[in-house]
């Protein structure tokens, strides 16, 4: 029988990072999630992560991390997500209550055995935060799967992607440890977008998951970069990433981040030699776009399904 990977989940939850989840608890073994602020407040973060569990009838423990990014003030990205970061929906309090051990511990402590699988769908600042707090950590991380950063265009500024942008030292600290890592950035997750005739497929499937993914869906269809070929669901990438790897290709990349706060921000530019500043990643170029979306179509329905032979 076929073993689900076991992962951590970092993340900022939002409307994209809902789906990431509900993907993570149908194909992979999730032990855990930490959660940042990005999109919105890590109050609201971790709220929301807490929720979308308790929808989906899973208990993982979710650790709280960071309130705000390493050098720069914070910057929710609430006009696409909503004030929430779920739409224009009142989350209701899960019974699921918040893990003590805070998110950097949290992920030490998941590494400490080392081959551990971390996948990332916010701004990098807890996964930093812990490899500054322990330099030999990015030696027991088998591999870290980021949905951030581009080798195109961004989308806060011309050049830039929201969870590098948010907190652009932060990847600077990463990329920097070596931490075997695949970037799936703006490039990448333009490709895979939802439709209005998901939203349809959601509501028609009618599970208590799919009801509540199709409101948001259909708010993030309206306040995302709107456009009628459908809204891209980045943070799923990243899971599946993991667990289908034969959806996406991958090359390496010289990659330099720009951490000044100048109109570079955020940028992680592809260099094509090697430079000082410059670190070699995996970055995720094409995706088998229909495949991953009914693979996040069948986890928003299903997320308790089991794929095993
Ligand atoms: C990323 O930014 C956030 O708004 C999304 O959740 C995703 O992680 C896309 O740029
Ligand atoms: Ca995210």
């Amino acid at each position: 029988m076929k073993v689900r990977p076991r992962i951590l989940m970092d993340c900022d939850p939002g409307i994209d990072d809902a789906f990431a989840i509900l993907c993570a608890l149908r194909f992979t073994d999730l032990a855990a999630i930490t959660t940042v602020s990005g999109n919105v407040s890590i109050d609201n973060t971790t709220r929301n992560a807490r929720y979308i569990l308790e929808l989906a009838g899973a208990e993982v423990p979710v650790h709280r991390g960071a309130a705000a990014p390493l050098e720069v003030p914070a910057m929710a990205a609430d006009d696409i997500h909503g004030r929430s970061g779920l739409g224009d929906m009142s989350v209701p309090e899960a019974m699921i209550s918040e893990h003590s051990l805070r998110a950097v511990d949290a992920i030490l402590e998941y590494c400490e055995s080392g081959d551990a699988i971390i996948v990332a769908t916010g701004p990098l600042t807890n996964i930093a935060q812990a490899l500054l707090k322990d330099p030999t950590l990015a030696e027991r991380i088998s591999h870290l799967y980021w949905m951030g950063g581009s080798t195109s265009e961004g989308n806060v500024t011309d050049r830039a992607e929201f969870n590098a942008w948010a907190d652009p030292h932060a990847v600077d600290v990463t990329f920097r440890s070596m931490v075997p890592l695949t970037m799936y950035g703006l490039n990448l997750t333009h490709q895979v977008r939802m439709t209005t005739e998901h939203i349809e497929q959601l509501r028609a499937a009618g599970s208590s998951t799919s009801m509540i993914m199709a409101d948001l869906l259909a708010y993030y269809s309206t306040h995302g970069t709107v456009s009628d070929i459908g809204q891209p669901v980045h943070d799923t990438c990243a899971v599946l990433g993991v667990t289908h790897p034969e959806l996406f290709s991958i090359e390496k990349s010289n990659i330099v981040t720009h951490v000044a706060d100048d109109d570079r921000r955020g940028m992680t530019e592809v260099q094509d030699h090697d430079t000082t500043s410059a670190t070699t990643v995996r970055v995720a170029g094409t995706a088998h776009a229909s495949s991953v979306v009914d693979l996040v179509v069948t986890a928003a329905i299903d997320p308790a399904g089991d794929d095993q032979p």
